[in-house]
């Protein structure tokens, strides 16, 4: 095997056009890692955050200060175990895997922590496990753990149609709830298709404006005050804060507790966490048919500064994923 690998790398801060595809040296992993041959990986707003190093505090929390400290981005992954470390038990070579592992999946290779992976099963293509990761464990914990969605419940998901959206409409339906998607007009017939029970199209009516309540509200689009919001939230209500607003995750984040303390309705911010068990039930679900990965485009690898230039238009129905072999 060759010790070179063909990757698309973004070594200083910018837009799509900062990215290369070049061959650079393949990574090795350590004693507790597992190399992994990718076959798929997927862009999320995560990967432009990243690339752009935007919002700034992003680059003192984890992207690095002057420049990126990943030269490679790609947080998805499917692939196949080329390689293990010493101490890994997870996983053996040619183990099909998939997960979210950070970062280094714009590349041919990737090492990861197994805790990030999880197997794939055989059912699943590599492109549908490739690009649930990140969107896929961000529905499931903002729908299970953030909002302890309940069957019966009305479930509001505005963001509908988006990637994270497209899994939040199914698990909701999977948990029993009576789900609302909000999406726009171009977007109605998918959301219907996902088997959400009502859709509102925000070109033509606003879910905070039209006299409806919900249980739970999972907001992706982020695009709504926090007063608006609040129209639609029932007695007991939760608004899972998901999508990136500042001015909504400070204000709720240092005041939600008063804010939204009439009739116990309740603000909840929070981020994914990769939880292998997580990733099973995901795997799980899409295996069984009771979830499916919406595939709007699929790039190869040397056009990923062109798929990350399409996620950045806000505009994505469902995924978008990346073949690499
Ligand atoms: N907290 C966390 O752990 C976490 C994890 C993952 C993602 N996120 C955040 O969650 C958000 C959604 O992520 P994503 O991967 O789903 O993004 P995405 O795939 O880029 O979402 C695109 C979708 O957003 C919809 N949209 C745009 N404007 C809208 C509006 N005004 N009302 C309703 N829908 C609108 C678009 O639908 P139309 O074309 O129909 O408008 C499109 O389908 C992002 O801000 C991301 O950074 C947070």
């Amino acid at each position: 095997m060759s010790d070179m690998m063909q990757a698309v790398t973004s070594r200083t801060y910018g837009g799509p056009e900062v990215m290369k595809f070049e061959q650079i040296a393949r990574p090795v992993p350590n004693a507790e890692q597992v190399l992994i041959k990718i076959a798929a990986t997927s862009v999320n707003p995560y990967d432009w955050h990243f690339l752009r190093g935007k919002p700034f505090f992003i680059r003192l929390a984890a992207s690095g200060l002057m420049k990126p400290k990943n030269a490679v981005l790609g947080a998805d992954v499917s692939g196949t175990v080329e390689a293990v470390g010493a101490n890994v038990t997870l996983f053996k070579v040619g183990d099909e895997v998939f997960g979210d592992v950070g970062a280094g999946t714009f590349a041919q290779y990737t090492v990861a922590d197994p805790s990030k992976l999880a197997l794939k099963p055989v059912k699943v293509s590599h492109i549908d496990a490739g690009v649930v990761g990140i969107a896929g464990l961000t529905a499931l914990q903002a729908l299970r753990d953030w909002a302890e969605v309940k069957a019966g419940q009305k479930v509001l998901i505005n963001g509908a149609s988006g990637g994270v959206g497209t899994y939040a409409v199914q698990i909701a339906k999977a948990y029993g709830a009576e789900v609302t998607g909000v999406c726009s007009t171009q977007n109605v017939a998918l959301v219907r298709g996902l088997g959400a029970d009502h859709v509102i199209d925000y070109k033509k009516e606003d879910f905070t404006d039209n006299g409806q309540t919900y249980d739970v509200i999972i907001d992706l689009a982020a695009n709504r005050s926090i007063a608006d919001t609040k129209r639609a939230m029932a007695p007991m209500s939760r608004w899972v804060l998901v999508g990136f607003n500042l001015k909504n995750m400070l204000m709720g984040g240092l005041f939600g507790r008063w804010l939204f303390s009439d009739s116990g309705k309740a603000f909840v911010l929070k981020v994914a966490e990769v939880v292998p068990d997580d990733l099973t039930i995901l795997a799980e679900m899409l295996a069984s048919g009771q979830i499916r990965s919406v595939i709007d485009r699929t790039y190869p690898l040397k056009d990923t500064p062109i798929a990350i230039e399409y996620i950045e238009t806000m505009r994505a129905k469902g995924k978008v994923a990346i073949e690499v072999s």
